[in-house]
């Protein structure tokens, strides 16, 4: 073989080796190949906006650190805060004056003291009862009264936590925003599905527009198993991230988000397997899986390179992922 030969075969295998270390996707701890930004498509896909969410599995306080304290209340989520969470999660629902308020039940029933208060205003519907009226509300006690969790019988929640819990306040959206802004925190809204109720009509635009007034579209991520909330919420900003939150698995997760626009899929986490969560974040999407509470499954689901876990347990979850750069 003649020397130009020689240089030119050598340049040929300098080239295929570059090539390959280029195209390579590094493995993680795990085994599996990372999500890699590059994977995201570009153009008119709705990542041109990505979640405000970091590259590892997050700790999500669901409902704040809801086996510790009263969920959806603003010390659930100090608790969640106090533990490392990444973000916490709330449900919003309306008041009958139009306020947006957190609870997860259609009804005031199983964490306020309502029926003692309003004893004959059954059902306890949320839409019924106006903001003031609400305020009025101990939302603390129940948790004391039934340990839902059983962590008081474990000894987690100290007497002098119990005794502060008694009382406590439903916060309204704008309360729960502005506690997280001001810790530098993030959250999950979940729009309860409202149909059926007058506040149906307004309840996404009242949310964006609190998110978008107090500056915190980076801060927060919009979800719903209501899907036309997704396609209103982004109507009214377009800049919002969105996650659609389904029961039962989709058939094509793809092309639901894409018809969304939305950023995420938020599965329960019987509805998805692990090698779909690579597949959906491989096509530029997030996958949020709740509810989860269980050690085995948290592992399961960070190796399958979930992008967050709700937890009622916080606390569980917080050693099995890495900090957040
Ligand atoms: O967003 C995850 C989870 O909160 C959805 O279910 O019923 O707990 O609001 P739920
Ligand atoms: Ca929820």
């Amino acid at each position: 073989m003649n020397y130009s030969l020689r240089i030119l075969i050598s340049l040929a295998l300098l080239a295929l080796v570059l090539a390959a270390a280029t195209c390579a996707v590094p493995a993680t701890p795990t085994g599996q190949p990372a999500v890699q930004p590059a994977d995201r498509p570009t153009g008119q896909s709705p990542q041109e906006k990505p979640t405000p969410m970091c590259a590892r599995t997050l700790n999500i306080a669901h409902r704040g650190a809801r086996s510790l304290a009263p969920e959806n209340t603003l010390v659930a989520a100090r608790k969640g805060l106090e533990i490392g969470a990444d973000l916490w999660e709330l449900d919003v629902a309306m008041s009958a004056d139009g306020v947006p308020f957190l609870i997860h039940d259609d009804t005031l029933v199983r964490t306020s003291n309502i029926k003692a208060v309003f004893p004959d205003r059954s059902p306890w519907s949320n839409h019924l009862f106006t903001w003031a009226e609400i305020q009025q509300l101990d939302f603390g006690s129940w948790f004391v009264a039934t340990d839902p969790f059983k962590q008081i019988a474990a000894g987690n929640v100290s007497p002098a936590e119990q005794e502060s819990y008694r009382g406590v306040k439903a916060p309204s959206l704008r309360e729960a925003l502005a506690f997280t802004r001001d810790h530098d925190w993030r959250v999950n809204v979940e729009i309860k599905n409202l149909a059926g109720t007058p506040g149906d009509a307004t309840v996404v635009e009242k949310v964006v527009a609190l998110i978008t007034e107090l500056d915190m579209v980076e801060r927060v991520l919009i979800s719903s198993f209501n899907h036309s909330y997704l396609v209103r919420a982004k109507q009214a900003n377009p800049t919002i991230a969105t996650a659609a939150l389904v029961e039962r698995a989709d058939l094509d997760p793809i092309a639901l988000l894409k018809r969304l626009g939305a950023q995420a899929y938020n599965p329960r986490a019987s509805a998805i397997e692990a090698d779909e969560i690579g597949r959906i974040r491989r096509a530029g999407f997030d996958v949020y899986i709740w509810t989860v509470n269980d050690e085995a499954t948290m592992r399961k689901l960070i190796a399958g390179q979930a992008s967050g876990i709700f937890t009622d347990f916080p606390q569980l979850l917080k050693p099995l992922v890495a900090a957040c750069p």
